[in-house]
Parts: C-alpha cells; sequence; structure tokens
C-alpha cells in the first residue's frame, strides 16, 4: 500500500506553508545542488516524478525544455500544480510513480525531488527510468540523506533549541521508517547511500556525480540555523546516466542536447 500523504489536509497545509514562507530546505540547499547538475535544457523531453507543486516542470520549460511530464501521487498537490501553470507543454499525471507507464526512450532527462524516500519499491522505478531514457539521457534524484532517515527523529537539542548532536543509529537496517513530520506517522524509507548508488549501477545507469549539499553563503545569511547543515548532511543529491550524459557546465551545450536530433 502506498502511503499518500500529502493528500491528508493536516499535511498539505503545513507543507504549502513550509515551501511558501521558504522555511525547508528546497530553496536554499536541494535547488541549487541540482540546479549545477542539469544540461542546457533546450528541446530536452523531461519526466519529473513526484512533482510537487510543479516547480520543476515550470523551471524546465522556462529553460526551453520542449515538454514536460509532471507526475504526482497526491491529487491535491497535482490540482495546485495545474492552478499555478498554464502552459500546453506541461502534462500533469495523477498517479504513483510505481504505476506510471513510462514510454521507452521517450525522455532525455528524468528527475526524482525529494520523493523517492517514500518510495518503497526503489529498484522498480530505476528500471522504468532506465527504459524511459534514452541512451546519453540523465537521470537526477534528491532524497533525504541516509543519516536523516536511519533514525529518522531529528536533532537532539538543548533547553533552548539548540542542535546538540544528530543521532544516527540502525543505520545498515534498511526499510520502513515512521517520523513526526508535519504530522506523526509519515512513512518513509531508509536505505544506505550504497544502496542508492550500487541499485543505480545493477539498473545499468553509470555514476556522474554525488553531492552532499550545504546551504549557500547567500542563503546561511537569510538563515543563520541552516549551519546545521554543515554538521550533519540533511540531503543526498545524485546525478546518472544512460550510457554517457557527461556533466557539463551550465548553459553551454550539453551532451544531451547535442544528441537531441536523434534520439532513439
Ligand atoms: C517533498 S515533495 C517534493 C515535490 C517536488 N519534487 C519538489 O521538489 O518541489 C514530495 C512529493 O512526492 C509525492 N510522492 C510521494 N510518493 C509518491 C509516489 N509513490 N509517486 C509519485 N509521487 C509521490 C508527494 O505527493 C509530493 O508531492
Amino acid at each position: 500500500m502506498k502511503q499518500n500523504i500529502y493528500d491528508d489536509p493536516a499535511f498539505f497545509a503545513g507543507y504549502r506553508s513550509l515551501r511558501e514562507n521558504e522555511a525547508g530546505l528546497n530553496a536554499a540547499i536541494e535547488d541549487p545542488a541540482v540546479v549545477s547538475l542539469l544540461p542546457d535544457l533546450r528541446s530536452l523531453r523531461v519526466l519529473d516524478l513526484g512533482s510537487g507543486f510543479g516547480d520543476f516542470c515550470r523551471f524546465a520549460r522556462g529553460r526551453g525544455a520542449a515538454q514536460v511530464v509532471g507526475v504526482d501521487i497526491s491529487g491535491k498537490m497535482i490540482a495546485e500544480a495545474a492552478n499555478r501553470t498554464s502552459d500546453p507543454g506541461i502534462t500533469y499525471v495523477h498517479m504513483a510513480m510505481e504505476d506510471y507507464p513510462v514510454e521507452v526512450s521517450a525522455y532525455d532527462l528524468v528527475v526524482s525531488r525529494l520523493t523517492l524516500h517514500y518510495v518503497r519499491n526503489y529498484r522498480g522505478v530505476l528500471d522504468a527510468i532506465y527504459r524511459g531514457l534514452r541512451i546519453g539521457g540523465r537521470f537526477i534524484l534528491s532524497v533525504e540523506h541516509p543519516i536523516c532517515t536511519a533514525r529518522c527523529q531529528g536533532w537532539n537539542r538543548d533547553a533552548e533549541g539548540n542542535p546538540l548532536f544528530f543521532p544516527v543509529d540502525d543505520y545498515q537496517m534498511e526499510g520502513e521508517r515512521r517520523q513526526n513530520w508535519i504530522v506523526d506517522g509519515v512513512t518513509k524509507y531508509h536505505r544506505t547511500v550504497s544502496t542508492y548508488v550500487d541499485t543505480l549501477l545493477e539498473a545499468g545507469f553509470s555514476l556522474l556525480r554525488l553531492l552532499e549539499p550545504r546551504a549557500t553563503e547567500a542563503a546561511l545569511k537569510r538563515r543563520p540555523e541552516l549551519r546545521t547543515a554543515t554538521r550533519c548532511p540533511p540531503l543526498l543529491v545524485i546525478a546518472a546516466g544512460k550510457s554517457g550524459g557527461e556533466i557539463v557546465a551550465e548553459g553551454s551545450r550539453a551532451s544531451l542536447n547535442h544528441e537531441a536530433g536523434s534520439r532513439t
């Protein structure tokens, strides 16, 4: 049974407020890391698994992507994404990514941002993504760092709320975790860094980059509390390629783009 916590009204309201107030890690830490791994998006066909409010779908179109498909298990997230979007080049699909029938070689770039730690069948999703990418295509994923999902209970704090240490336990015991995050009983799946990487390799991908990003200096000025991300890495961000897909500086012509005319 797949969890759909984003359709829980209390969770949805809390999450929307977090994102609207930029109180999370997205804009400060995750976004710059993911953007640093992107190829030139012009003319690319993009799939976003766990597309949420559709931020990346609109960003990709703004950077010239030919078409973008966003898939999300939550009807509330899909409805909000549709409300925020007026672009015929973006299609939103209300469906669990595990069930989405990815067409063979239909995409140049697949992203899944801060979603795969909600998914039990990581390998099954990777196999579908691999089939769905053309040769030379790229997959970029971000997840909560396995150090954080191992015990899933956050920082130990002193009486004033200052972070003392981040307890890690049961790191090698992969599987389901229950967490209080916005509401009680949020289910996540813990897997180790080596499982994240090795499963990609087993599915046929090559590893292009692995990042454990911290807050940018600009973000730290606005939000000094994000210094905790230099003590304990909150996120893991990986770029993987299907036979190629070398990372090149954003803005220059990427290998993905060179091959855009000869899609398989
Ligand atoms: C933390 S939000 C991230 C949204 C977006 N990727 C972003 O970075 O702004 C996680 C999203 O994953 C979706 N999600 C969770 N499990 C999913 C699944 N099995 N299939 C598709 N979407 C899922 C949730 O509904 C939610 O919209």
